[in-house]
């Protein structure tokens, strides 16, 4: 019984993270919002104002699609010198995606 319910809890686990039109499925957002905080957010803050959200929801916004997004983000990455990973940036576009953009492919 025991073991039917961890295994039932796994499928449940699973089929929260890889919701359809998710473009960045395999990124987790919680991790994202925390890699975004710690390092993106308060440069962006210092030019748009507020929590720095806006630059991500002006108007003419650069980022146009899923592949823009995560092309921004390799660009930050490797401007700053952070050096993540590709499973690094999928977290943080999985967040910026989520919580901004909603591109669904
Ligand atoms: C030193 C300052 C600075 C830091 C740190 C920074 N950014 Fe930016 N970011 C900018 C500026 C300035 C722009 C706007 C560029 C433009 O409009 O041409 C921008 C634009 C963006 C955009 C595009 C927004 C849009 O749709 O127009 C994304 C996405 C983004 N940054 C992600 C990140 C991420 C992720 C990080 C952390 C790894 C980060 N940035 C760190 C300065 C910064």
């Amino acid at each position: 019984m025991l073991i039917r319910m961890i295994f039932l809890g796994a499928i449940g686990l699973a089929s929260t993270s890889a919701t359809a039109g998710d473009p960045f499925a395999a990124g987790d957002a919680k991790i994202g919002k925390q890699m975004v905080e710690k390092h993106c957010v308060s440069c962006h803050a210092s030019s748009y104002g507020g929590d720095g959200s806006s630059i991500y929801t002006r108007e003419d916004h650069r980022v146009k699609s899923a592949k823009g997004l995560i092309a921004q983000i390799r660009n930050c990455n490797t401007n700053l010198g952070l050096k993540w990973f590709e499973d690094e940036e999928l977290h943080v576009a999985s967040y910026l995606n989520k919580t901004y953009y909603k591109f669904d492919k």
